[in-house]
């Protein structure tokens, strides 16, 4: 019957419907307001009786007590309702009580539901898949995901599409809004140079911060908070505690000596006296001025906070404390910013950091591979070798020759590219396979591939926004249309395609980007590079593969060949030798890891070998596609 009532009777019908139930909630809930109410008597800390006798004030209004004063039961009264309310009787004494706000939030979180319901109900009543509302000033569309372009499905979100980008990533999606925010003033969040946060979260630990450390703290803390308190003692989660120390650093920032004058009047300060003198404190995450750091921080300091109870945590994390108090009573908009630069990790290029290769040590790790049955294996010519390549199809702007680059570096550049284009039109030439170019940098390699490859579609994945920019600028001038751009870490790319290429991906990014087609079942064409940047990181553990870890190698001692095989600058040097076999030896790992993984692997050097330093070719192919 339903189905054929007319759409108008049916919405006259639903909202008849709904007015009913409000009609019956409205009459039910004075009833029991009326019974509750008399019932009400809550215990009161120490058993207080004052209320009872003299007339009293409510000091602080009744408020959920923190997981901490409820899991740790140090104040008795949270054990009952987990909410507490301070009075103030008539004699002075002030004492805690529960209170039962249990009740009107409930309420509160079924009225919203209601309101849900009905909208949803009035939206699917109309045929409405759109609507707007208006969160104090900003305008929200909401669309169904399905009706999104297919690239918002390339990273996991939060996204921003533009165009044929999308732009993945926590803090590059802030930047990217940022960057798009019509209000000048909100750009100075960007910091100098607009660099805040630019750096990807490998290799900066500020991002890493931001991006994935408070919020897994925050997730950890709502969903474990046992873990945070145990015997009535609260451990402070160490994101918490790295904070507060950073906040005790002295202010590093661009321009540090001016804005130290600035601040104490003092024009005769000089440009010796050292950073720690300057007298100048964080009042931000990045210095003396409001950054986006600072507004990615917030809300998870302040679920932390009051998960924790702030009052708990004032003596102990002090600055930072002060640090959320001075943002929450920020008025944003009216914020005057300046430009400022911090120097997010400080000891990144400490000379002590860095591990020292001695030749006895590197001569020590070879004993150890020298005496296994590992063999050592390069096969000299790539795979896709005997591919024909002539430049002269090629259009301008997808050669490097026809852009910026010096002569010299662009002839090699194309020499470098020449040797993956063969591969990967040796795989993929008569598919209509999605390519991604992994680390793309300006898409020197992706470009070539989308215009050899029309029937293919590529994606170039690169976390830097100008390289990106270099790179829309030619595809524009080029007219194609079969690739798009994802600007995020690789690690938030997750579409599914058939072929992963790389060239020279950073140290572990091409483990990455190999272990990414791998768990996809996908083709990889990677040419490695900075083998001594390669480090354990929580995706990719080192050695790479059974029988090198069967070894028993310690990661000091294979990190030391990681090491010297970038000794390999210059020819005449007896140590570049050494460093093309130790090149070998790491990606002999990769190789032995991938064909565990039912890969056939491929490792040859780029022709000619001169090309680039970084001259290794291994080229994975899946047993999951056909060819
Ligand atoms: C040496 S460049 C190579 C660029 C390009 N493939 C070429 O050969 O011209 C390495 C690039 O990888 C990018 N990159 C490094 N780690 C990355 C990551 N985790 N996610 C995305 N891009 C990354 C860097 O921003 C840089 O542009």
């Amino acid at each position: 019957m339903i189905e054929t009532c007319p759409k108008k009777r049916m919405f006259l019908g639903i909202t008849g419907l709904g007015v009913l139930t409000i009609l019956v909630l409205i009459v039910e809930s004075h009833l029991t307001d009326r019974i509750s109410s008399k019932k009400r008597d809550f215990p009161v800390e120490q058993n207080s009786t004052c209320k009872d006798k003299d007339t009293f004030e409510i000091i602080k209004h009744c408020e959920p007590c923190s997981a901490y004063d409820i899991a740790s039961q140090s104040i008795g009264v949270c054990i009952h309702t987990h909410f507490k309310e301070v009075i103030k009787c008539s004699s002075g004494e002030m004492v805690t009580r529960s209170c039962d706000r249990a009740a009107y939030l409930d309420e509160k979180a079924y009225w919203k539901f209601e309101g849900f319901m009905f909208v949803s109900i009035f939206k699917e009543t109309l045929s409405e898949p759109l609507f707007n509302c208006n969160l104090s000033q900003i305008h929200v569309k909401y669309y169904e995901a399905s009706n999104l372009s297919s690239i918002s499905e390339f990273c996991v979100w939060p996204v921003v599409i533009t165009g044929i980008d999308v732009t993945a990533g926590l803090c590059s999606v802030a930047r990217k809004i940022i960057k798009c925010c019509r209000n000048e003033k909100y750009k100075s969040l960007l910091g100098f140079k607009d660099a805040c946060l630019l750096a990807c979260s490998e290799s900066s630990i500020w991002t890493k911060f931001c991006e994935i450390d408070m919020p897994k703290t925050v997730k950890d803390t709502l969903t474990k908070v046992d873990d945070y308190v145990k015997n009535g003692n609260l451990h402070i989660p160490l994101p918490l505690i790295k904070f507060e120390y950073h906040m005790q650093q002295p202010v590093r920032m661009h321009n540090i000596y001016k804005v130290a004058r600035e601040s104490h009047s003092d024009k005769t300060l000089k440009s010796s006296v050292s950073i720690e003198n300057l007298n100048l404190v964080h009042t931000y995450g990045e210095g003396l001025y409001m950054t986006l750091a600072d507004v990615l921080l917030y809300p998870c300091m302040k679920i932390l906070f009051q998960t924790f109870g702030i009052d708990l945590l004032e003596n102990i994390v002090p600055l930072s404390i002060s640090w959320f108090r001075t943002i929450t009573n920020s008025d944003l908009p009216e914020i005057y910013f300046e430009v400022n630069k911090i120097n997010a990790d400080p000891h990144r290029y400490k000379s002590h950091n860095r591990l020292c290769t001695k030749q006895l040590d590197i001569e020590n790790s070879f004993n150890i591979i020298n005496n296994s049955s590992i063999k050592i294996f390069n096969s000299f010519l790539p795979f896709g070798n005997e591919i024909e390549f002539d430049w002269s199809t090629v259009p301008l702007d997808a050669n490097p020759e026809g852009g910026a680059l010096p002569k010299k570096r662009a002839s090699r550049k194309c020499e470098q590219l020449e040797n993956l284009a063969k591969a990967v039109i040796k795989i993929a030439e008569k598919e209509k396979y999605l390519i991604v170019d992994f680390c793309s940098g300006s898409g020197h390699l992706g470009i070539l591939l989308a215009t050899l490859l029309p029937n293919c579609q590529v994606i170039l994945v690169e976390n830097k926004e100008r390289s990106l920019q270099r790179a829309r600028e030619r595809i524009g001038k080029l007219n194609l249309k079969n690739i798009f751009m994802a600007q995020c870490n690789l690690n938030y790319f997750k579409a599914k395609f058939h072929i992963g290429t790389s060239l020279h991906a950073c140290g572990v990014a091409t483990d990455l980007v190999i272990q990414n087609c791998i768990n996809n079942g996908a083709h990889f064409v990677a040419c490695p590079c900075c083998y001594g940047g390669i480090r354990d990181c929580n995706r990719i553990k080192y050695p790479r593969s059974a029988e090198l870890s069967a070894l028993n190698i310690s990661i000091k001692e294979y990190l030391i060949i990681a090491h010297a095989a970038d000794q390999t600058h210059d020819e005449e040097n007896i140590k570049t030798k050494q460093g093309f076999f130790c090149m070998d030896i790491i990606d002999n790992d990769r190789k032995l890891m991938a064909e565990s993984q039912g890969y056939i692997v491929h490792l040859g050097k780029l022709q000619p070998p001169s090309c680039t330093p970084k001259n290794n070719l291994l080229v994975g192919l899946s047993k999951h596609l056909d060819r």
